[in-house]
């Protein structure tokens, strides 16, 4: 190979962009639309009103972890002890709650929430972190932090996305909308990727959807998709049908 040909060969190798790492979801049809998973390390906002299906999204993505010997860590803001958050969680197929001996580590921030400031909670779940080692965490609802947080909801979010991305893990944020709102604009403004769980009224009838509304790195597929929330795969995304 002459010079020049090396040359073109190197520049053309430098050039080639590194496959970035990427968790699966778990949920059937999107890891299609985002190929092949979410960028491992990230933050992610799941958002949605109430019973949009952001609990359910997190319990699979969490068991998809465990199913692949990945350790995760279930922060819930709402003061839930675990035989109530597993009373639902195993009426769906993809539950197995031997995970949570074990692989799903589950934290209460509910009481701290109370009682600590910004700087102390985050130390509490760098700490919790430290212990489990997790590659996929998950915040959820994260909003339920600005309800309380006395100090500078945005700085804190700031600061916790900073360090979370340090841990190496991608960490799914459940975040509540108000009504009027898209997502929570504060959250929004923190995480590398959103993804809408939406509940709308067409003719009569409740229809779900999903739509990633934003991925970095990511050539993902754009509008709204249909859903389905089925007691053997959570939530499906369905193929759209021509
Ligand atoms: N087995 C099932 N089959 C079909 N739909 C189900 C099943 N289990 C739950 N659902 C649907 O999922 C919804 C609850 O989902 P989930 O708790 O994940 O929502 P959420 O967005 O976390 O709600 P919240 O904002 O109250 O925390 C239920 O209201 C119901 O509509
Ligand atoms: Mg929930």
């Amino acid at each position: 190979m002459s010079v020049k040909q090396d040359m073109i060969a190197n520049d053309a190798c430098a050039r080639k962009k590194p496959d970035m790492v990427r968790l699966t979801t778990g949920i059937p049809g999107l890891d299609e639309m985002i190929e092949g998973g979410f960028p491992f390390p990230s933050v992610i906002l799941l958002a949605g009103s109430a019973g949009t299906g952001k609990t359910t999204f997190a319990m699979r993505y969490l068991c998809e972890g465990a199913k692949q010997g990945e350790q995760g860590l279930y922060f819930t803001t709402l003061s839930e002890p675990t035989q109530w958050m597993l009373r639902y969680a195993t009426q769906f197929d993809f539950m197995d709650p031997a995970y949570f001996n074990d692989q799903i580590v589950y934290c209460d921030l509910g009481d701290k929430l109370r009682e600590m400031n910004e700087n102390e909670l985050l130390n509490m779940m760098e700490e919790k972190i430290a212990e489990v080692m997790p590659q996929r965490i998950v915040i959820d609802p994260i909003t339920v932090i600005g309800n309380f947080m006395k100090g500078d909801y945005r700085q804190f979010l700031f600061d916790l996305t900073n360090r979370l991305k340090n841990w190496n893990a991608t960490t799914l944020m459940t975040g509540e909308v108000k009504p009027g709102e898209i997502y929570p604009p504060e959250v929004a403004y923190a995480a590398d990727g959103i993804v809408l769980l939406i509940l709308s009224e067409e003719m009569g009838a409740r229809r779900k959807y999903l739509e990633v509304l934003k991925m970095r790195g990511t050539n993902h597929q754009t509008g709204k998709q249909s859903i389905d929330i089925s007691r053997q795969d959570g939530i499906v995304v369905l193929k759209a049908r021509f």
